[in-house]
């Protein structure tokens, strides 16, 4: 299949790119930077999603499109960052589908990408895809990426809104930040800890997303998350376990707003999110369970 990806240079972008080489699929990548060390077999067009419009040679071929590409949100909220965040999202997503629109041939799917942080702050409420929206600033920027993903869906293309909890890996990520507190022993819990944190093995999203090109009854929004979520405290015993080390440090909500502002909204949101149209669909996580995926990341 010809497939072509945004944002495909990041921490999911790359681990994706790699398996869709590895079963065949031609790539083609819209990038903002020539740059991607990832060799000959990819072809790649320079687009900026926050300032072009993407060049209609990078689509013209495309069987389906992966749409990755965002301002990292891990980063202090100021009126700037949020700006850049909400953009290359938004207005990122309406120039592709522009172009979609302006193909004469358009590919059958668009996999875009969303996250759990739809759902806002919920406390112990089971999440699935047909709850609604919840309050806060990354809500709010999910709503507005996924309602211009939608205007897909008009030209006749399947669109699936992949509403990605936080995906573990070793090599980038919320794991890779957490790690290094955990190795010096000092890690813990995150305010109350009974906050509940939707995760994904990085693996399995990659999948999940491969699935998704080829089953059709996928469609709209999807929570790309393991259908085992797990409170702060027990995410955090999990990985002290793995890692072999104490988590006695438990560090206030209020010294993490300090710290970070808003943006400690990320670690202190509950999201308790299960991945009811993936099972529906047939999808099996390889590590359903904590222990297992962080034991696979961390042996
Ligand atoms: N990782 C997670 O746990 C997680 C969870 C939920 C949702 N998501 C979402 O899934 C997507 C991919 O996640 P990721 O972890 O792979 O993100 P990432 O490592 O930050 O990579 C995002 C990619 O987007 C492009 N990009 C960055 N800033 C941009 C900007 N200002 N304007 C336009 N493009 C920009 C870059 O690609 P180029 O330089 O190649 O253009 C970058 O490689 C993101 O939209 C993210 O919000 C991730």
């Amino acid at each position: 299949m010809n497939i072509t990806l945004t944002g495909a240079t990041g921490f999911l972008g790359r681990r994706l790119v790699r398996r869709l080489l590895a079963e065949g699929h031609r790539i083609h990548l819209l990038v903002r930077h020539a740059k991607t060390g990832f060799g000959p077999d990819v072809e790649c067009s320079i687009w900026n999603a926050y300032t072009m419009e993407p060049e209609p040679e990078g689509l013209a071929d495309a069987e389906a499109v992966i749409h990755l590409a965002g301002e990292p949100v891990a980063q202090r909220w100021t009126p700037r960052a949020r700006r850049r965040i909400l953009d290359s999202r938004t207005v990122g997503t309406r120039r592709l589908v522009e172009a979609l629109a302006r193909l004469p041939r358009r590919p059958p799917v668009l996999i875009s990408a969303s996250a759990t942080g739809f759902y806002g702050h919920r406390a112990d409420e089971v999440l699935e895809e047909s709850s609604p929206p919840g309050k806060g600033f990354l809500a709010g920027v999910c709503l507005g990426w996924e309602k211009e993903a939608d205007a897909a869906g008009a030209l006749g293309i399947r669109v699936v809104k992949l509403r990605m909890g936080v995906a573990l890996g070793r090599e980038g990520g919320a794991l890779a930040q957490m790690l290094t507190p955990f190795q010096w022993g000092l890690g813990g819990p995150l305010a109350s800890g009974a906050q509940w944190m939707s995760w994904i093995h990085v693996e399995d999203l990659v999948s999940l997303v491969v699935f998704a090109l080829a089953h059709d009854q996928l469609q709209g929004p999807v929570n790309g998350t393991s259908p085992n979520p797990v409170t702060n405290v027990e995410f955090t015993r999990e990985l002290a376990r793995a890692l072999r080390r104490p988590s006695l440090f438990s560090v206030p909500a209020r010294a993490l707003r300090l710290l970070y502002g808003e943006m400690a909204d990320i670690v202190l949101a509950s999201q308790k999110v299960l991945p009811g149209a993936a099972l529906k669909a047939g999808f099996e996580f390889q590590y359903p369970q904590i222990r297992g995926a962080l034991q696979n990341l961390l042996a």
